[in-house]
């Protein structure tokens, strides 16, 4: 074959593939074209006329109805659970692992992976009508460790955010480097419930995470940062003599802003706060629970670390907090246990907790 007939053999396959990703673009267009489509809410307590071919979850998003989500829609987190009574279609297997027996009864569904294709009838939570959204500014940023930033964000002029110590934002990052798109997180709100006009958050860094590496590399001082929320059902209940509070890493946020809440409101409850390290150097916030220890009889903290090294002068509990627990903690009797941390300590604790004969609806966590 002369070159010419190589230049022209090239030349068609060009425009063949050309033409073929003009047709598959111009396919997917007409196919992802639902139209407008109706979202009705609550038996019509709320109408909303949508554009079809985004998933639920954005699409609700878009009209100022934010439903939790801690995974930013990659079905890891099971949070965006939204009851659809029609228009939702067969459930789709990224949506089984997380939608049991019972639910799939009562049409729960993944609203991250469900998209709007056709009018819908939904059940959203009146409580979920009071999520916002904020722009906020991050004012100070300062790193506890060497892997956890604390994070103080505050509110535009004039607005306040209402929220139950305990509870999460989820955090939108802008575009950087190789990550075009948004990504949404949750962040449990570290600071005290009775200020209104700013939010303080533990954020530690997960090597390679998209959100994180935004935060721990890209977020500067003075930046805006868009948040949601408050979102989450781990708070206080306080119907007992005593709270059992376990954390690890960054799980120490929601209980700082617990044991707060507790102080303020000036509950007759005793607190105990253990707080589970690898070495000395995950440790933080120590003297701030020693000066409340001072301050607050009720309140006691257990810092353990799991493997001081000898150089640290150590002389707190050693081991993993699962073993003070097991040591301190004598029964359930009268308590409920606050739990935040990864789903590996929390599941050991819980196990603890519950041969110590806390039940289940004493036991309260966010796992993350
Ligand atoms: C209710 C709730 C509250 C939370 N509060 C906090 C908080 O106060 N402070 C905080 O730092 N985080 C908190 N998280 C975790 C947070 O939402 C993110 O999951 C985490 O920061 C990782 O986000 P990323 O985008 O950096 O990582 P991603 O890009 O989502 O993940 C990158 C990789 O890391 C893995 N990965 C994800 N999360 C973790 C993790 N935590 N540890 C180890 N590997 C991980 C993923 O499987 C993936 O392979 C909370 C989560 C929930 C559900
Ligand atoms: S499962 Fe996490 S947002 Fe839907």
């Amino acid at each position: 074959m002369n070159y010419a007939a190589i230049l022209q053999t090239v030349g068609s396959l060009a425009l063949i593939s050309g033409v073929l990703s003009l047709l598959i673009s111009l396919a997917e267009k007409v196919l992802n074209n639902y139209g407008v489509c109706e979202l009705d809410i609550n038996g019509g307590a709320k109408k909303i006329s949508v554009q079809g071919g985004a998933s639920l979850l954005s699409t609700l998003a878009a009209e100022k109805i934010f439903l939790p989500s801690a995974c930013g829609g990659k079905a890891t987190c099971g949070l965006c659970k939204v009851q659809v009574l029609e228009g939702a279609g067969p459930l789709l297997p990224t949506e089984e692992p997380y939608i049991p027996a019972e639910e799939r009864a009562r049409h729960m569904r993944l609203a991250c992976q469900i998209k709007v294709k056709t009018n819908m009838k939904l059940v959203i939570p009146e409580e979920l009508f009071n999520i916002r959204e904020f722009n906020c500014q991050l004012v100070a940023m300062e790193d506890l460790t060497y892997d956890i930033k604390w994070l103080k964000l505050e509110l535009p002029p004039g607005e306040r955010i209402d929220f139950k110590a305990g509870q999460f934002v989820q955090f939108y990052s802008k575009p950087y480097g190789k990550v075009k798109e948004e990504v949404f997180r949750a962040y449990s709100i570290s600071s005290r419930a009775s200020e209104h006009d700013h939010i303080e958050l533990l954020i530690r860094l997960v090597p390679g995470g998209l959100l994180t590496t935004y935060v721990h590399t890209v977020l500067k001082v003075g930046d805006q940062v868009r948040l949601s929320g408050p979102y989450g059902d781990f708070y206080l209940r306080g119907n007992c003599d005593e709270m059992v509070m376990i954390a690890g890493g960054s799980g120490l946020a929601p209980i700082r802003s617990l044991v707060y809440d507790v102080i303020e409101k000036g509950l007759d409850i005793n607190m105990r706060f253990f707080f589970g390290a690898n070495t000395v150097r995950d440790l933080y916030y120590i003297d701030e629970f020693r000066q409340i220890e001072k301050d607050h009889p009720n309140f006691t903290f257990i810092p353990c670390v799991a493997t001081p090294n000898p150089e640290d002068n150590w002389t707190g509990p050693t081991g993993f907090v699962t073993v003070a627990l097991k040591e301190q903690v004598a029964d359930g009797n009268n308590k409920e246990a606050y739990l935040c941390g990864s789903p590996g300590m929390l599941n050991a604790c819980i196990d603890i907790l519950k041969d110590k004969g806390f039940t289940e609806d004493r036991i309260f966590f966010d796992k993350f």
